[in-house]
């Protein structure tokens, strides 16, 4: 009896240590047989050209840490350099790491549109999970793809300030589509394109953000099928030294839905095109022609947005199709510094701001 007790006790000891020593892994071979430990390190782990560091398959539960510096063979392909999908999983960097894409090695200036065809960074399908405390510097091309449900982001900085001088584009932050329930925290991003895209999903916060370099924080359902962003709250958040400060952005002959969107408490500093926008006539490509009804703005909230625009940038351009605002409330905006002039149309008669 004494000895079954003694050997029970032996196995839980050995099962006990199973769960909670980490799985180191510092060779991606390694990772597959790690996903079996509900606790993964990944240190110093370098991905080799053309495959994910597949961090899919993982035991609900599990916590991933970057540890030390991760890095990725060059390869001209569209990626993911990365990517999970699961549920109540953790991912979190240790204090010093860093995951360093190199983007340097992909970037000549045409992003997505061209050129090399280059790897997008992080694609996450996850429900009931947290991102935190990630180090990413110069991604080559769009950043976290985000999908899914219940999904915590918090101290995620991406540092792509190289791709300023070196050619980066369409070096997104955030790519959020298709989700619910994110909220995303205390985040510092300096690259070359929207801060967040946020193209679909509901019930969103964006909160106590940097936004340095890019095309600010941005609404953009545009796609062909019908895109609805609902209830969205962005707070908090600074955008600096960026093309756009805050905007919504729908596509052109988009169809889709755009309701329930609070922006406020934001702060913008040299703003070099639009401080604030709104407009229904997005193109990749840029802004083109006159803008489209198939995507209405309903209940737009836009409070306490203060800040300064270049001059050769405007303050703040409205160009909806007429009837598309519906239910707006703008106050204490106070966003100047622009002068270039532009065509304004579709501003409900309630917005008391200087248009254009
Ligand atoms: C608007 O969205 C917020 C969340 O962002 C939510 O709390 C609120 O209930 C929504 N309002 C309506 C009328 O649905």
């Amino acid at each position: 009896m004494e000895r079954l007790v003694f050997a029970l006790g032996l196995c839980l000891a050995i099962i006990q240590t199973i769960i909670a020593n980490p799985v180191e892994v510092n060779n991606i071979n390694q990772l597959q047989n790690a996903k079996k430990s509900k606790h993964i390190i990944l240190k110093n782990v370098v991905v080799p050209a053309g495959v994910s560091l597949d961090l899919t398959g993982l035991q609900p539960g599990t916590v991933v840490e970057f540890d030390g510096v991760t890095k990725f063979g060059y390869k001209e392909w569209k990626g993911p350099l990365i990517k999970t999908q699961g549920s109540g999983i953790t991912i979190r960097g240790r204090n010093g790491h860093l995951i360093d894409c190199e983007g340097r090695r992909w970037w000549d200036g045409k992003g997505g549109n061209g050129g090399k065809t280059k790897p997008q960074f992080f694609h996450i399908v996850l429900t009931d999970s947290k991102i935190e405390h990630l180090n990413v510097k110069n991604i080559p091309v769009h950043g976290f793809a985000i999908n899914g449900k219940n999904i915590y982001i918090a101290y995620v900085r991406i540092d792509n300030l190289d791709g300023r001088t070196q050619g980066g584009h369409n070096t997104d932050g955030f790519d959020v589509a298709n989700a619910e329930n994110i909220r995303i925290t205390n985040c510092y991003v300096d690259n070359q394109d929207d801060c967040l895209a946020l193209n679909s999903g509901k019930n969103i916060l964006f909160e106590y953000n940097i936004c340095k370099g890019g095309h600010g924080i941005s609404i953009a359902p545009w796609g062909r099928s019908f895109d609805e962003v609902r209830d969205v709250r962005v707070i908090g958040c600074q955008v600096l030294d960026s093309r756009v400060g805050i905007r919504v952005k729908t596509g052109a002959d988009a169809r889709g839905i755009v309701k329930n969107v609070t922006y406020d408490n934001i702060v913008l500093q040299n703003i070099r095109v639009s401080g604030i926008i709104v407009h229904g006539n997005y193109r990749n490509t840029g802004q083109m022609g006159k803008p489209t009804a198939g995507v209405p703005i309903e209940d737009l909230t836009i409070n306490n947005v203060r800040g300064n625009v270049l001059k050769d940038g405007t303050n703040i351009q409205i160009y909806v199709a007429d009837g598309m605002a519906r239910n707006w409330k703008w106050s204490q905006i106070n966003v100047n510094g622009g002068t270039r002039k532009v065509e304004c149309g579709g501003k409900p008669n309630n917005v008391h701001v200087q248009c254009g």
